[in-house]
Protein backbone atom coordinates (compact mmCIF):
# COMPACT_ATOMS: atom_id res chain seq x y z
CA UNK A 1 0.00 0.00 0.00
CA UNK A 2 1.30 3.40 -1.04
CA UNK A 3 0.58 6.62 1.04
CA UNK A 4 0.65 9.97 -0.46
CA UNK A 5 0.26 13.25 1.85
CA UNK A 6 -0.82 16.49 -0.27
CA UNK A 7 -1.47 19.62 1.73
CA UNK A 8 -4.82 20.27 0.77
CA UNK A 9 -8.19 18.83 -0.15
CA UNK A 10 -7.84 20.57 -3.72
CA UNK A 11 -4.77 18.94 -4.25
CA UNK A 12 -5.81 15.02 -3.26
CA UNK A 13 -8.72 16.01 -5.63
CA UNK A 14 -6.76 16.57 -8.72
CA UNK A 15 -4.00 14.18 -7.96
CA UNK A 16 -6.72 11.75 -7.23
CA UNK A 17 -8.85 12.70 -11.07
CA UNK A 18 -4.96 12.88 -12.50
CA UNK A 19 -5.02 8.85 -11.92
CA UNK A 20 -7.94 8.49 -13.71
CA UNK A 21 -7.31 10.60 -16.17
CA UNK A 22 -3.91 8.48 -17.14
CA UNK A 23 -5.67 5.19 -16.70
CA UNK A 24 -8.24 6.32 -19.45
CA UNK A 25 -5.42 7.98 -21.77
CA UNK A 26 -3.51 4.68 -21.87
CA UNK A 27 -6.51 2.42 -22.29
CA UNK A 28 -9.55 4.37 -23.72
CA UNK A 29 -11.50 1.48 -22.96
CA UNK A 30 -11.00 1.78 -19.36
CA UNK A 31 -13.34 -0.02 -16.95
CA UNK A 32 -13.56 2.34 -13.78
CA UNK A 33 -14.71 1.47 -10.69
CA UNK A 34 -16.59 5.13 -8.79
CA UNK A 35 -17.30 5.94 -5.68
CA UNK A 36 -20.05 8.66 -4.71
CA UNK A 37 -19.71 11.29 -1.55
CA UNK A 38 -18.28 14.44 -0.84
CA UNK A 39 -14.38 13.39 -2.08
CA UNK A 40 -14.49 12.13 -5.31
CA UNK A 41 -16.70 14.78 -6.13
CA UNK A 42 -14.38 17.48 -7.58
CA UNK A 43 -12.34 15.08 -8.99
CA UNK A 44 -14.99 14.18 -11.39
CA UNK A 45 -15.12 18.33 -12.13
CA UNK A 46 -11.69 18.06 -12.70
CA UNK A 47 -12.69 15.42 -15.30
CA UNK A 48 -15.04 17.36 -16.63
CA UNK A 49 -12.55 20.44 -16.93
CA UNK A 50 -10.38 18.09 -19.03
CA UNK A 51 -12.92 17.20 -21.92
CA UNK A 52 -13.81 20.57 -22.07
CA UNK A 53 -10.07 21.84 -22.65
CA UNK A 54 -8.47 18.97 -24.09
CA UNK A 55 -11.55 16.82 -26.01
CA UNK A 56 -11.07 13.92 -23.78
CA UNK A 57 -12.72 10.95 -25.08
CA UNK A 58 -14.51 8.95 -22.94
CA UNK A 59 -17.14 7.20 -25.17
CA UNK A 60 -15.54 3.76 -24.87
CA UNK A 61 -15.03 3.74 -20.77
CA UNK A 62 -17.34 1.60 -18.95
CA UNK A 63 -18.18 2.93 -15.25
CA UNK A 64 -19.08 0.40 -12.38
CA UNK A 65 -20.68 2.68 -9.11
CA UNK A 66 -19.62 1.44 -5.83
CA UNK A 67 -23.22 1.22 -4.02
CA UNK A 68 -26.78 2.22 -4.80
CA UNK A 69 -29.30 2.95 -1.65
CA UNK A 70 -32.39 0.55 -2.01
CA UNK A 71 -35.58 2.57 -2.29
CA UNK A 72 -34.21 5.76 -4.00
CA UNK A 73 -35.23 5.82 -7.83
CA UNK A 74 -32.35 7.25 -10.39
CA UNK A 75 -34.71 10.68 -10.68
CA UNK A 76 -34.43 11.80 -6.98
CA UNK A 77 -31.66 13.71 -6.47
CA UNK A 78 -30.51 11.90 -3.33
CA UNK A 79 -30.00 8.83 -5.99
CA UNK A 80 -26.47 7.76 -6.50
CA UNK A 81 -27.27 7.55 -10.80
CA UNK A 82 -28.69 11.21 -10.23
CA UNK A 83 -25.17 12.20 -7.99
CA UNK A 84 -22.76 10.52 -10.76
CA UNK A 85 -25.51 12.53 -14.00
CA UNK A 86 -24.53 15.85 -12.16
CA UNK A 87 -21.37 15.54 -11.27
CA UNK A 88 -19.71 13.70 -14.22
CA UNK A 89 -21.80 11.72 -16.39
CA UNK A 90 -23.90 14.63 -18.27
CA UNK A 91 -20.63 16.63 -19.09
CA UNK A 92 -18.58 14.03 -21.16
CA UNK A 93 -19.20 11.71 -24.09
CA UNK A 94 -19.81 8.60 -22.05
CA UNK A 95 -22.32 6.64 -23.62
CA UNK A 96 -25.72 5.67 -20.52
CA UNK A 97 -25.51 2.20 -21.83
CA UNK A 98 -22.39 2.09 -20.33
CA UNK A 99 -22.64 3.15 -16.50
CA UNK A 100 -23.82 0.12 -14.26
CA UNK A 101 -24.89 0.45 -10.91
CA UNK A 102 -25.73 -2.46 -8.73
CA UNK A 103 -29.23 -3.46 -8.81
CA UNK A 104 -31.43 -2.66 -5.86
CA UNK A 105 -34.43 -4.31 -7.34
CA UNK A 106 -36.01 -6.18 -4.09
CA UNK A 107 -37.86 -8.26 -6.24
CA UNK A 108 -33.80 -9.67 -7.28
CA UNK A 109 -31.93 -10.54 -4.35
CA UNK A 110 -29.11 -12.25 -6.84
CA UNK A 111 -26.92 -9.12 -6.42
CA UNK A 112 -24.01 -11.11 -7.44
CA UNK A 113 -24.74 -10.70 -10.91
CA UNK A 114 -23.13 -7.52 -11.06
CA UNK A 115 -20.23 -9.13 -10.06
CA UNK A 116 -20.53 -11.55 -12.80
CA UNK A 117 -21.80 -7.87 -15.24
CA UNK A 118 -18.20 -6.68 -14.22
CA UNK A 119 -16.36 -9.99 -14.84
CA UNK A 120 -18.33 -9.83 -18.69
CA UNK A 121 -16.68 -6.19 -19.42
CA UNK A 122 -13.15 -7.23 -19.03
CA UNK A 123 -12.57 -6.29 -14.46
CA UNK A 124 -12.14 -3.31 -13.05
CA UNK A 125 -8.91 -1.41 -14.31
CA UNK A 126 -9.18 1.53 -11.53
CA UNK A 127 -11.55 1.39 -8.36
CA UNK A 128 -11.95 4.82 -6.62
CA UNK A 129 -12.62 4.88 -3.34
CA UNK A 130 -13.52 7.06 -0.51
CA UNK A 131 -13.40 5.73 3.52
CA UNK A 132 -16.11 6.10 5.87
CA UNK A 133 -15.24 7.24 9.65
CA UNK A 134 -16.25 3.92 10.52
CA UNK A 135 -13.84 2.32 8.20
CA UNK A 136 -16.15 1.32 5.63
CA UNK A 137 -15.37 1.21 2.09
CA UNK A 138 -18.50 1.11 -0.59
CA UNK A 139 -21.71 0.11 2.08
CA UNK A 140 -19.11 -2.29 3.55
CA UNK A 141 -19.88 -1.73 7.19
CA UNK A 142 -17.27 -2.92 10.42
CA UNK A 143 -17.94 -7.21 10.43
CA UNK A 144 -18.29 -7.38 6.33
CA UNK A 145 -16.25 -10.55 5.69
CA UNK A 146 -13.42 -9.97 2.80
CA UNK A 147 -15.06 -13.17 0.79
CA UNK A 148 -18.50 -10.82 -0.16
CA UNK A 149 -19.53 -10.19 -3.36
CA UNK A 150 -22.09 -7.34 -4.28
CA UNK A 151 -24.63 -7.67 -1.56
CA UNK A 152 -27.69 -6.11 -0.03
CA UNK A 153 -27.02 -4.07 3.27
CA UNK A 154 -28.13 -2.34 6.25
CA UNK A 155 -26.38 0.71 6.90
CA UNK A 156 -24.84 1.46 10.38
CA UNK A 157 -26.17 4.46 12.63
CA UNK A 158 -22.87 6.12 11.79
CA UNK A 159 -23.44 6.04 7.95
CA UNK A 160 -27.20 6.90 7.99
CA UNK A 161 -25.50 9.64 10.25
CA UNK A 162 -23.16 11.00 8.37
CA UNK A 163 -25.49 10.84 5.04
CA UNK A 164 -28.36 12.45 6.76
CA UNK A 165 -26.21 15.42 5.80
CA UNK A 166 -27.31 15.64 2.43
CA UNK A 167 -31.02 14.79 2.99
CA UNK A 168 -33.85 17.22 4.38
CA UNK A 169 -34.02 15.17 7.86
CA UNK A 170 -32.61 11.71 8.81
CA UNK A 171 -35.96 9.76 8.88
CA UNK A 172 -35.42 10.36 4.69
CA UNK A 173 -32.06 8.53 4.75
CA UNK A 174 -32.70 4.82 2.89
CA UNK A 175 -31.69 2.01 5.91
CA UNK A 176 -30.37 -0.41 3.26
CA UNK A 177 -28.10 -0.18 -0.05
CA UNK A 178 -26.55 -2.55 -2.10
CA UNK A 179 -22.81 -2.16 -2.75
CA UNK A 180 -20.03 -4.04 -4.48
CA UNK A 181 -18.25 -6.65 -1.54
CA UNK A 182 -14.67 -6.31 -0.49
CA UNK A 183 -13.93 -9.57 -2.67
CA UNK A 184 -15.78 -7.44 -5.55
CA UNK A 185 -13.13 -4.35 -5.20
CA UNK A 186 -10.53 -6.62 -4.21
CA UNK A 187 -10.88 -7.88 -7.54
CA UNK A 188 -9.75 -5.04 -9.26
CA UNK A 189 -6.52 -4.31 -10.95
CA UNK A 190 -5.56 -1.11 -9.33
CA UNK A 191 -7.04 0.48 -5.98
CA UNK A 192 -6.95 4.21 -5.47
CA UNK A 193 -8.85 5.82 -1.81
CA UNK A 194 -8.73 9.45 -1.27
CA UNK A 195 -9.15 10.93 2.48
CA UNK A 196 -9.53 14.19 3.26
CA UNK A 197 -10.25 16.43 6.69
CA UNK A 198 -9.76 16.11 10.63
CA UNK A 199 -12.77 13.85 10.62
CA UNK A 200 -11.00 11.08 8.18
CA UNK A 201 -7.53 11.01 10.79
CA UNK A 202 -8.28 8.63 12.95
CA UNK A 203 -9.07 6.06 11.03
CA UNK A 204 -6.33 6.36 8.15
CA UNK A 205 -4.11 6.03 11.62
CA UNK A 206 -5.89 2.93 12.02
CA UNK A 207 -6.16 1.77 8.32
CA UNK A 208 -1.96 2.41 7.82
CA UNK A 209 -1.08 1.06 11.29
CA UNK A 210 -3.62 -1.51 12.68
CA UNK A 211 -4.10 -5.00 11.65
CA UNK A 212 -6.19 -6.74 8.91
CA UNK A 213 -9.36 -6.84 10.55
CA UNK A 214 -13.29 -7.13 10.00
CA UNK A 215 -13.51 -4.04 12.75
CA UNK A 216 -12.08 -1.89 9.75
CA UNK A 217 -13.07 -3.33 6.15
CA UNK A 218 -11.05 -0.97 4.26
CA UNK A 219 -7.99 -2.55 6.10
CA UNK A 220 -8.34 -5.97 4.07
CA UNK A 221 -7.06 -3.66 0.89
CA UNK A 222 -3.70 -4.15 2.22
CA UNK A 223 -4.12 -7.91 1.27
CA UNK A 224 -4.15 -6.33 -2.47
CA UNK A 225 -0.98 -5.48 -4.10
CA UNK A 226 -1.85 -2.34 -6.31
CA UNK A 227 -3.33 0.11 -4.01
CA UNK A 228 -2.60 4.09 -3.72
CA UNK A 229 -4.07 6.17 -0.52
CA UNK A 230 -4.03 9.70 -0.87
CA UNK A 231 -4.77 11.81 2.08
CA UNK A 232 -4.25 15.72 2.52
CA UNK A 233 -2.53 17.07 5.87
CA UNK A 234 -5.39 16.85 7.95
CA UNK A 235 -6.85 13.22 6.96
CA UNK A 236 -3.14 12.57 7.13
CA UNK A 237 -1.71 14.55 10.46
CA UNK A 238 -0.61 11.05 12.26
CA UNK A 239 1.11 9.47 9.89
CA UNK A 240 4.72 9.88 10.33
CA UNK A 241 6.74 11.22 7.08
CA UNK A 242 8.83 8.09 6.83
CA UNK A 243 5.89 6.39 6.02
CA UNK A 244 4.65 8.27 3.21
CA UNK A 245 5.77 9.07 -0.52
CA UNK A 246 6.31 12.30 -1.57
CA UNK A 247 8.02 12.22 -4.98
CA UNK A 248 4.65 11.09 -6.74
CA UNK A 249 3.51 14.49 -6.09
CA UNK A 250 6.11 16.07 -7.70
CA UNK A 251 5.77 14.30 -10.92
CA UNK A 252 1.61 15.73 -10.71
CA UNK A 253 2.27 19.19 -9.06
CA UNK A 254 4.38 19.93 -11.95
CA UNK A 255 2.13 17.96 -15.10
CA UNK A 256 -0.50 21.03 -13.36
CA UNK A 257 1.88 23.68 -14.15
C1 LIG B 1 -19.91 6.14 -1.63
C2 LIG B 1 -19.19 5.19 -0.80
C3 LIG B 1 -18.76 5.50 0.60
C4 LIG B 1 -18.00 6.83 0.69
C5 LIG B 1 -17.58 7.10 2.15
C6 LIG B 1 -16.88 8.44 2.29
O1 LIG B 1 -20.19 5.59 -2.90
O2 LIG B 1 -18.97 4.13 -1.26
O3 LIG B 1 -17.94 4.46 1.06
O4 LIG B 1 -16.87 6.78 -0.11
O5 LIG B 1 -18.70 7.08 2.97
O6 LIG B 1 -17.78 9.45 1.96
P1 LIG B 1 -17.31 10.99 1.85
O7 LIG B 1 -16.41 11.07 0.68
O8 LIG B 1 -18.60 11.75 1.63
O9 LIG B 1 -16.65 11.31 3.13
Amino acid sequence: MKVIKLPTPQDVTNYLAQLIIKQIKENPQSVIGLATGSTPTLAYHELVKDSLLNNSNYENITTFNLDKYVGIDDKNVNSYRYFMNENLFNYINIKEGNTFFPSSNLTNDRFDNYDELIKLKGGIDLQVLGIGENGHIGFNEPQTNKETLTHKVKLSKNTIKNNSRFFDSIDEVPKYAVTMGIKSILNSRKIVLAATGVKKAKIIEKLIYGDITVDLPASFLKTHKDVIIIVDDNAGMNIKEKDYEKSKWNDIASSRR
